[in-house]
């Protein structure tokens, strides 16, 4: 396997048993990934749970240690691991595209979400936690979750999750080089071409009410630049904007 691996067959949610066992140990090497076959308390974004029949799925978790990335630009780290998912998932389906910030979309159903926590000091980022789940083989979502999919469902078949684990951390493992050699522009270039709605007007909502509007780009920061109907241009972090 390109990365160390522990493989585990249930856990309360495989970022906590990461970040507990990177606290506890000295020495964990960069990329080490955690994988469990079942969560008892899937983590997701906005204090959600993330919900997956046992098996089916990967849910996994890898540590970076990127103290040569300001921690006024960790949302990178976001965008060389969803590069490397949306180019993995490429390979089996087209109508792959990343949705800013944090999921995975094939169509307009959601495929993959990521969690990732960072922990910052001062303006390094000590520690960087990518928790992943991706929706392979499960047939059915019985959840609460709004609009989710898997790869069986869009193609009819079934996966070995192992496989795409490994080409998912090979493929972070090439980005993470490009991060690491400052190659940002490459980096942000891709990040666009891949974003989901970057043609056309569609629908958005902020505390303000629903308006109209083109993503005109995301920032190095994460902000994502959003032009409305009238021209003027509205710019949101992360949880300030909802795609309706
Ligand atoms: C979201 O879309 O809300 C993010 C979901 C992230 C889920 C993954 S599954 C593996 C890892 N462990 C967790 O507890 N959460 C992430």
């Amino acid at each position: 396997f390109p990365v160390p691996l522990i493989h585990i067959s249930e856990t309360n949610s495989t970022n906590s048993y990461l970040q507990t066992l990177c606290s506890k140990q000295q020495e964990v090497a960069e990329f080490t990934t955690v994988v469990a076959d079942f969560q008892t308390s899937g983590r997701g974004q906005r204090g959600n749970s993330w919900e997956s029949e046992p098996g089916k799925n990967l849910l996994f978790s890898f540590v970076l240690f990127p103290e040569f990335l300001e921690a006024r630009r960790q949302f990178l780290i976001s965008q060389v691991v969803s590069l490397a998912i949306k180019e993995e998932l490429d390979s089996y389906t087209d109508d792959i595209s990343i949705k800013w910030p944090n999921d995975i979309y094939w169509k307009n159903k959601k495929i993959c979400g990521m969690l990732i926590e960072n922990d910052l000091m001062g303006r390094t980022i000590r520690q960087s936690i990518s928790g992943i789940g991706i929706n392979v083989n499960q047939e059915a979502f019985h959840s609460s979750a709004p609009n989710p999919v898997s790869l069986q469902q869009i193609t009819g078949k079934q996966y070995e999750i192992f496989g795409i684990l490994r080409n998912i951390m090979l493929r972070v493992q090439s980005y993470y080089e490009l991060l690491r050699n400052d190659d940002t522009e490459f980096i942000a270039n891709r990040y666009e071409k891949a974003l989901f709605r970057k043609e056309g007007m569609h629908r958005y909502k902020d505390p303000d009410g629903e308006f109209f509007a083109r993503i005109v780009c995301v920032e190095p920061e994460g902000r994502l630049i959003l032009e409305d109907e009238t021209l003027r241009k509205r710019g949101y972090m992360f949880k300030e904007v909802e795609y309706l």
